[in-house]
């Protein structure tokens, strides 16, 4: 093990930002043989992260969370104990672990934030630990903890395929401001699931132009736009009204697109200037009590460096 170490011997830490997702595009397919259903999703990330700080804990084998969020579960609920005890298992280690999470992605929201604390923890600790992982090492590591980790092992931006395990990296071109809303409440992923597949009664298949995407490596903001579309809209329609009505108030304020991200509760909306967006998330969101923010659909990936 090459862990980083002061001069005094105690072990310097990391520290990672771990952004939120959005889907772009989601596309729910077949149910398979396993329970989990096939995807086809465009996937981006937001600058809203978290903030995590990882330490090794010289005399001791506990990996010890702590987080500024006090309705943060810290014991193994939590996808960071999870990722990081999968991270010292297979390492072939039993040193213990600090870990400091500053919570800013919302939980329940379609964010993607609990995916993205154990794909950060992952990349910091093969960092930390000197553990020479690549990507494919990670993902493979990651895929087990949830559906949407390995993808951000390959932010900012990527298609997702299969369960959420099969990713290519694609550049989308340009920039927007994205306006998250989300509504004061969680919807349960299973639960959306569920809901989805006993409302359907076929599945529609995928369209040409998400065929021709599929074998692009770059695609622009333009040619995106037309194509957001996610198929828990109308599996919620009759149970959460109020995902259309934020949706079309975020057209109606100047949204280029707007739709709801994963299985919910967040609503996203596309704009192409942030005075627009933040107009936006004055008179849809924080007027109505909701959580807002706005955010550009930057570069946001996980970044790692070096702290004390
Ligand atoms: O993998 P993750 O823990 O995020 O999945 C939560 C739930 O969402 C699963 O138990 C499953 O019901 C559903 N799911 C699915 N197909 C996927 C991803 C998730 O049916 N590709």
């Amino acid at each position: 093990m090459t862990e980083r170490r002061a001069a005094d011997g105690i072990s310097e830490g990391v520290q990672i930002r771990a952004p939120a997702k959005v889907n772009l595009i989601l596309r729910v397919l077949d149910r398979r043989p396993d329970g989990y259903h096939n995807l086809w999703s465009l996937m981006h990330t937001v600058a809203v992260e978290d903030r995590l700080r990882l330490r090794v804990l010289p005399d001791s084998k506990a990996i010890q969370l702590t987080s500024d969020d006090p309705s943060l579960p810290t014991d193994a609920r939590n996808l960071i104990v999870r990722a990081a005890s999968r991270v010292m298992d297979r390492a072939g280690l039993t040193r213990g672990l600090a870990i400091d999470v500053a919570k800013r992605i919302p939980m329940g929201a379609g964010l993607g934030g609990g995916s993205s604390d154990a794909a950060a923890t992952v990349v910091g600790l093969n960092h930390l630990l000197g553990l020479g992982w690549s990507r494919g090492d990670m993902v493979q590591l990651g895929a087990p903890l949830g559906s949407d980790v390995p993808f951000f092992f390959f932010a900012p931006s990527g298609i997702v395929r299969g369960r959420g395990e099969e990713v290519t990296a694609i550049r989308v071109t340009g920039q927007r401001w994205a306006v998250l809303i989300r509504p004061g409440f969680a919807v349960e992923t299973k639960w959306a699931y569920a809901r989805l597949s006993s409302m359907r009664k076929n599945v529609r298949p995928l369209s040409a132009a998400l065929n021709e995407i599929s074998a692009k490596r770059t695609v622009s903001w333009e040619d995106v736009i037309p194509l957001v579309e996610n198929d828990f809209e109308d599996a919620l329609a009759t149970s959460h009204g109020v995902f259309r009505e934020i949706k079309q108030a975020l057209i109606t304020h100047g949204a280029q697109a707007a739709l709801l991200s994963g299985s919910g509760s967040t609503v996203v909306g596309l704009f192409r200037s942030e005075a627009d967006a933040i107009r936006a998330r004055e008179l849809v969101g924080t007027a109505q009590g909701y959580w807002a923010r706005v955010a550009p659909t930057g570069s946001s990936s996980l970044a790692c460096s070096e702290s004390s």
